[in-house]
């Protein structure tokens, strides 16, 4: 493919009176990762949320592999080939990590309700496999030890993780991430970094990363969109970000005006 993986246009959704996404465009090339950024309130969540399906915008449009998204039931959308984790984690936190990771494979594990009922020698077979696959994910996340624990008892960071395997588990073609070094300290979000950017080799996987940590942004993206009051700011690659006039006043503020 020659194209953008994803493509969003002119992209608008307001609430209430609030422009939560003003005239947004930018392009994700395959096989690259790409963040977007912005000061709290930029919109950002909201772009996952219209890409998911989650939303419905008021304008603009959205292309997936060259195919509108728009109209496209959020579940139908992970079937299209998009995952993604939630910057306000959301994990079963009754149930193991393995089961976090398995549930969803099983949900969408493709045999007949009898065939399920009757527990027949293919779908026990599957089954396996299954449990298998969502066993490898753990192990590349880190947390293969941690299988049997319950997701509740895990500190935020390995939450974070259990996410993005549970969404790897769904071989998605584009990965969203959103804000996935939350609550994480210095030390956690680089051994995070260095984790995206393995993920990225290893799976061949296009991600679309938020992030307010910079240093995981400025180290895992070749490109960068940068958002304000719902429109763009600012995209290019991170040395030109870095140093852009208006990036730095959004962030710094009047700090940075009365320096
Ligand atoms: N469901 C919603 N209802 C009303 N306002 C919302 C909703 N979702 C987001 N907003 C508003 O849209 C703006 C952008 O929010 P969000 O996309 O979460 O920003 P970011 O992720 O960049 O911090 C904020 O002003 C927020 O309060
Ligand atoms: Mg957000």
């Amino acid at each position: 493919m020659t194209g953008p993986l994803l493509e969003v246009k002119d992209l608008t959704k307001t609430f209430g009176g609030i422009r939560a996404v003003d005239g947004l465009s930018f392009a994700v090339a395959p096989g690259a990762i790409t963040g977007i950024i912005g000061p709290n309130g930029a919109g950002k969540t909201t772009v996952f949320n219209l890409v998911t399906g989650v939303y419905r915008p008021d304008a603009g449009s959205i292309d997936f592999e060259g195919r509108s998204l728009l109209g496209i039931r959020p579940d139908q959308i992970v079937g299209a080939g998009i995952a993604r984790t939630f910057q306000n984690i959301r994990l079963f936190n009754r149930r193991t990590c393995l089961e976090n990771v398995l549930t969803p494979l099983l949900q969408k594990a493709p045999y007949s309700v009898p065939a399920a009922l009757l527990r027949t020698p293919g779908v026990r077979r599957m089954d396996r496999e299954l449990r298998e696959k969502s066993r490898f994910l753990l192990a590349e996340m880190g947390l293969e030890k941690l299988a049997d624990v319950q997701a509740s008892a895990l500190p935020y960071g390995l939450q974070r993780k259990l996410e993005i395997a549970r969404a790897l588990a769904m071989e998605p073609r584009l990965l969203l991430l959103d804000e996935p070094a939350a609550g994480m300290n210095p030390e956690e979000s680089r051994a995070l970094s260095a984790l995206i950017e393995e993920i990225r080799e290893r799976f061949n996987q296009t991600i679309l990363l938020i992030e307010h940590h910079m240093d995981v942004v400025m180290r895992v993206c070749s490109h960068i969109v940068v958002m304000n009051f719902g429109a763009l700011l600012a995209e290019g690659p991170p040395e030109k970000v870095r140093t852009d006039e208006k990036v730095l006043q959004a962030y710094l503020g009047k700090e940075y005006r009365n320096a």
